[in-house]
């Protein structure tokens, strides 16, 4: 199979080709990605010298490139990451939400439609359901979308148009779920590396509101093994929900960070909330575990230790972050050609 990543010089994408390479060697991978702020080829240092994988440098709003990529390349499945993310960000400014998430993805499906790609896979979030009380039930597929941030609405934007495609075209999409991810290479703007980077400096960690937010965690790479079972196992046309099983208070994960690091919680700050901040996320993952036999296997403590343990080992990575250097280098060196083709540089 010839596959198309979109995202995936980011955290979970990146992730995602590791995992591709290892359990599915015969496959090849071309990645697609702007390299956002969040994207960063230093991601995929270890696989430089893999012939299975290629890059090209674009944006997935550019129509002309995906359709050459996807003619080039003869792909025959598309696996969707390419967003902006954060949630934060989304607050602060909306626009290339709507343009990188609903425009991309527009933009994307009709290219994958008009070259009669065989598999589309949509990676969306558990953030589309809206949020929960203490004593709700968890989101199941059938819960009505009710984004309450720009992030959430461009997501579930970009599903409705995905669903649009299965029913008006019979193309054949398919939509992920997931619930919170974290592990090696997440950027350090999310909850759990933002925490053990500062309490490392030994830098105030900044908790919004009361630190009760609940959300349900699951470690990237057993995401990654539900996103494989899906793309290969999924029936088109459906929409499934993927979690960790693992609900925690913000304050509870924060609390577990400063102990595996042995750092003091004088270093918690309750600082203001965010806008509009979901109360709790849980996923109901029936229909993934019956129909695919998907399970979620590290446990949090375990994923954790070794989360820390790889941001410990792994400094210059973040470091080249908080100095900005990661940032640019590939664009000032190959950006003009737009298009690059080859293994990783
Ligand atoms: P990320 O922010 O770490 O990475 C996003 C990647 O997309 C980056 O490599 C970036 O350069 C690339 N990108 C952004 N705009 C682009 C564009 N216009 N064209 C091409 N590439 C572009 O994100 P992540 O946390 O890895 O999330 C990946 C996907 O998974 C997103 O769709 C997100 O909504 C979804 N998701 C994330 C989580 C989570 O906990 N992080 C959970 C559920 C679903
Ligand atoms: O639920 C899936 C979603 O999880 C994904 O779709 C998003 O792409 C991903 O960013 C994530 O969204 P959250 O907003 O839940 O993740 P974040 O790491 O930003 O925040 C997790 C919780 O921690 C949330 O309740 C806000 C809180 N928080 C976050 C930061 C960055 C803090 O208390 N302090 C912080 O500094």
């Amino acid at each position: 199979m010839n596959l198309l990543v979109t995202g995936g010089c980011g955290f979970i994408g990146s992730n995602f080709v590791r995992w591709q390479r290892q359990h599915h060697p015969e496959d090849r991978i071309v990645v697609l990605d702007a390299l956002t702020y969040a994207g960063n080829l230093h991601n995929l240092d270890d696989l430089q010298a893999d012939p299975g994988l290629y890059f090209v440098y674009g944006d997935v709003c550019n129509g002309p490139l995906v359709e050459s990529v996807l003619r080039d390349h003869a792909i025959d499945a598309v696996v969707h990451f390419a967003a902006e993310s954060h949630v934060d960000r989304s607050i602060w400014g909306p626009s290339v939400f709507v343009q990188t998430n609903i425009v991309g993805t527009a933009n994307l499906l009709e290219a994958s439609r008009t070259a009669k790609v065989e598999r589309f896979l949509h990676i969306s979030t558990d953030e589309v359901y809206g949020d929960l009380g203490p004593d709700d039930p968890p989101f199941s597929e059938e819960t009505p979308l009710r984004p309450r941030s720009p992030y959430a609405a461009s997501k579930a934007a970009a599903d409705h148009l995905v669903l649009a495609y299965v029913h008006t075209y019979g193309f054949p999409a398919l939509i992920s779920r997931c619930s919170n991810n974290y592990g090696p290479y997440q950027f350090p703007e999310k909850l759990i590396p933002l925490m053990i980077i500062s309490a490392l400096q030994d830098q105030p960690l900044p908790v919004y509101g009361d630190g009760s937010h609940v959300r349900d965690w699951i470690y990237v790479l057993d995401h990654c093994a539900g996103l494989d079972l899906i793309l290969r196992r999924g029936r088109p046309g459906q929409v499934y929900n993927l979690g960790g099983m693992c609900e925690r208070r913000n304050i509870d994960i924060v609390h577990a960070i400063l102990e595996i690091l042995g750092k003091p919680a004088s270093l918690i700050r309750f600082v203001a909330d965010r806008p509009g901040h979901d109360r709790r996320y849980a996923m109901d993952i029936r229909r993934a575990r019956t129909e695919l036999g998907f399970e979620p296997c590290c446990p949090l403590e375990e994923g954790l230790r070794q989360t820390v343990r790889w941001f410990i080992d792994n400094q210059a990575w973040w470091q080249q972050i908080q100095t900005g250097e990661y940032r640019g280098w590939y664009q000032r060196n190959y950006g003009a050609r737009l298009a690059v083709e080859g293994a990783v540089a």
